[in-house]
């Protein structure tokens, strides 16, 4: 459990590199927090950067969730180890050492993590995003609903209980860090994708 705690430490670190902010600012010279919904995430680099540096948050807030698990299934690690270090990588991203406390909503360090805990449902989920985002043009929707149809997808695939009580944990902790999201979303003044950065549709 040595080797397990300081795993579920660097990825709580790794998790905190708030890789949106240094991206948008390194590229575009601005503070990502300023524009948009004001998130470090994916959604919001690309209504105030564009495509490309969207693409690199996508990608780095991914692996964040991603290699930790992977290292920790490479250690043999037990499940239930896997899983907390995934939570803690996610915790690292919505409240990060670095950003003393603030940062995102953990949607793509929580696909890195369950890409690595369980392949197939995670791409599943992935399609679940495209098609929600393509139909109403959400972020916050479509990653709502990616992430909540990973507990039904995990049951229906016969993965053992353990699996979708922890994706039920990752909805949870989604579900509160859209709290904002969620009351614009059912009020009707929920930021669309393409709105605050033209032609980057
Ligand atoms: O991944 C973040 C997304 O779900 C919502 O982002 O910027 O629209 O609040 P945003």
């Amino acid at each position: 459990w040595s080797v397990a705690l300081l795993l579920i430490a660097g990825a709580y670190l790794a998790g905190s590199i708030p890789f949106g902010l240094l991206i948008t600012r390194l590229v575009r010279g601005i503070d990502v927090r300023l524009h948009g919904s004001g998130n470090i995430g994916t959604a919001n680099v690309f209504r105030a950067a564009g495509r490309g540096p969207a693409a690199l948050t996508l990608l780095a807030d991914a692996l964040k969730g991603l290699l930790p698990v992977l290292a920790g299934s490479a250690l043999d690690l037990p499940l239930i180890a896997l899983f907390m270090v995934g939570l803690a990588a996610i915790a690292g991203h919505n409240w990060s050492i670095f950003l003393r406390g603030r940062g995102g909503k953990g949607v793509a360090t929580s696909l890195g993590v369950v890409l690595g805990l369980a392949p197939i449902p995670a791409l599943i989920a992935i399609g679940v995003w495209a098609v929600a985002i393509v139909a109403s043009r959400y972020a916050s929707l479509a990653s709502l609903l990616m992430i909540a149809s990973l507990p039904p997808v995990l049951a229906l695939m016969g993965y053992a209980d353990a699996y979708w009580i922890f994706a039920l944990a990752v909805l949870a902790l989604a579900i509160y860090r859209h709290r904002a999201n969620i009351l614009r979303l059912l009020g009707g003044t929920e930021l669309k994708i393409s709105t605050t950065f033209g032609g980057h549709a």
